[in-house]
């Protein structure tokens, strides 16, 4: 089923946004996500949401669907959907039993600490995010296949050949799509050692066909032979061609020996909710546990004043919290980052000490972080079955468009995650978040992330399913889509459409999306002492709520073009 009134009613609230008029903090009336009885998919893309929807009407379980929906993102959404990249699964059986699943990328066997460095020690422009050396070794293929042998209950070729017939039939471009790859194509011809010609031969226009003949070879060898069709054989061999002719060290041995890993998810409490969310190599979970825990002892209010006082708390935490993602936080496989040290209720009640309800604390004592134009493209999807299991799933390239390299013969665009790595102490990376020697590159770590895939409990029972895109925006746009709803009482589509801010410590500024704050409140935190930054939307948050009837209400950010299905 799909809400069509709902869908022309958020499209219509985007417009309003992208019109500067986007000053809705509190709508009169509530909006209203799609709402189904007994199932939800909610992705960055109309096509797979529809493959999602599809595996689950056919009988497939929630596992069965994201694998589906992660391989149709790869065809559909390129710009973040991959197999040349990795992510994060969290899953909750409806048993209650839940699941972390990591298939993030990890450094090639021959990174080293100083690779993006020059001999005077200086970072060398643009190397860790565009070209072959920017990429880690994927992992989502092997993620996909792991997940689908604890889970699966379809046949495996069932759950990929949607995304075969996407990539060699097509599917057709909205506007905004013909723009993107447009807008992208001398990144591809520059960077890619052969030059794309599915991406870059054509002006693309609105209603034209976009065919990706060796994406679909590639999906077929992975659905005829699972892992080995992508880490050994022609993929592989592929890969490596690809990295001799553009100077990259993804090697043989470094396909061979990636493995995702299942890691027990990072849980928490906030009030009568239980937080089940991403531990390192993510700083997403923490994050968020720790602006829960700060909060969970103080009122909060979205309305008039106080919003502003709860924007004033917000950022305060934030500054504290992205100091210590700088500086404790990375694979907790290579570096003993203290999770439960973090998350103490002295030490967060001790961190907090120095705020003051009436002023900013400057958070000048370390260089000034810079957040470059590069676009924060990563891509989320929830999805819930009939039988009340659950998958939060966030993926990437990083960049948009990742490396801007795309493997030639097997046609897919690698990731630049490489720069998620702490490429030299104190240089801020396209996010301008910060990092130390924690996170520093080493071969085999896996880069510190900020995804969040979250799922929440209710006194027991299955709540909310959530997550979004956004760089170091990510844990922050989470918090706000929870805290929208367990505490100003939003339903999903409505917390999701909220205007959203985002800080980090460094750079020392509020962001806040065009139109998105009022003016009377910026004074407010203004007098304070903060400082602001406009830009355009923070995140896409796709989310699921579980309504007090059971029944599912989705939140599909107006931002993308994401949408949701269910039945
Ligand atoms: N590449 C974005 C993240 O992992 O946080």
């Amino acid at each position: 089923m799909k809400h069509t009134k709902n869908r022309l009613l958020r499209h219509f609230l985007l417009i309003l946004c992208l019109g500067c008029v986007f000053s809705c903090k509190t709508t009169d009336e509530p909006i209203t996500g799609l709402i189904t009885e007994h199932a939800m998919v909610v992705s960055a893309h109309p096509l797979a949401s529809e493959v999602g929807k599809q595996i689950l009407q056919n009988g497939g379980n929630a596992v069965d669907a994201a694998i589906a929906v992660h391989m149709a993102l790869a065809v559909v959404y390129p710009e973040a959907g991959n197999i040349g990249g990795g992510g994060f699964f969290v899953i909750r059986q409806n048993d209650g039993s839940n699941y972390s699943l990591d298939f993030r990328e990890r450094g090639p066997l021959l990174a080293h600490r100083d690779m993006y460095l020059d001999e005077d020690g200086e970072v060398i422009d643009r190397k860790s995010i565009k070209g072959h050396l920017a990429a880690g070794v994927p992992g989502a293929v092997d993620g996909m296949v792991k997940a689908y042998e604890r889970f699966g209950s379809l046949s495996w070729e069932m759950l990929i050949q949607p995304a075969v017939e996407l990539a060699e039939k097509g599917f057709v471009l909205t506007q905004g799509e013909a723009d993107k790859f447009n807008r992208t194509a001398d990144n591809f011809r520059e960077y890619s050692t052969v030059n794309p010609l599915h991406f870059t031969g054509k002006d693309w226009k609105e209603n034209d066909t976009l065919v990706q003949t060796q994406l679909a070879n590639t999906l077929k060898l992975i659905r005829d032979q699972g892992r080995d069709g992508f880490y050994k054989g022609q993929t592989a061999t592929y890969i490596v061609e690809e990295m001799q002719r553009g100077e990259g060290i993804i090697s043989y041995e470094d396909l061979e020996k990636y493995e995702s890993t299942w890691r027990e998810p990072l849980t928490g409490t906030y009030k009568e909710y239980k937080v089940i969310t991403m531990g390192p190599p993510s700083s997403g979970g923490i994050i968020i546990l720790q602006m829960l825990g700060i909060m969970e002892d103080r009122e909060v209010s979205n309305v008039g004043d106080s919003y502003a006082d709860y924007i004033h708390l917000k950022t305060e935490m934030e500054r504290r919290i992205y100091a210590d993602r700088a500086t404790y936080m990375a694979d907790a496989d290579f570096y003993p980052v203290p999770v439960n040290e973090l998350l103490d209720k002295n030490y967060l009640s001790q961190r907090f000490q120095t705020f003051n309800p009436n002023r900013a604390t400057p958070s000048d004592e370390v260089g000034a972080g810079k957040i470059l134009s590069m676009s924060e493209e990563t891509t989320h999807f929830s999805i819930i079955d009939p039988e009340g299991n659950a998958v939060a799933c966030t993926t990437t390239l990083n960049g948009g468009m990742g490396s801007s390299v795309v493997v030639d013969g097997a046609g897919f665009i690698l990731n630049n995650e490489m720069d998620d790595f702490s490429i030299k102490p104190g240089h801020p990376n396209m996010f301008g978040v910060l990092g130390g020697e924690a996170n520093q590159i080493e071969p085999g770590k896996r880069m510190l992330s900020s995804m969040t895939p979250t799922i929440l409990e209710k006194d027991g029972q299955l709540f909310m399913v959530v997550g979004t895109p956004g760089g170091s925006t990510i844990p922050t746009s989470v918090f706000q889509a929870i805290v929208n709803v367990v505490e100003f009482g939003m339903g999903m589509q409505q917390a999701v459409n909220e205007p959203r801010l985002h800080s980090q410590w460094q750079p020392e500024v509020i962001s806040y999306e065009k139109g998105g704050l009022d003016e009377q409140i910026k004074s407010l935190l203004e007098e304070k002492g903060h400082h602001f930054n406009e830009r355009s939307g923070i995140g896409r948050v796709d989310a699921i709520l579980v309504l007090p009837d059971g029944r599912l209400e989705a939140g599909a950010d107006p931002r993308g073009m994401d949408e949701a299905f269910g039945f």
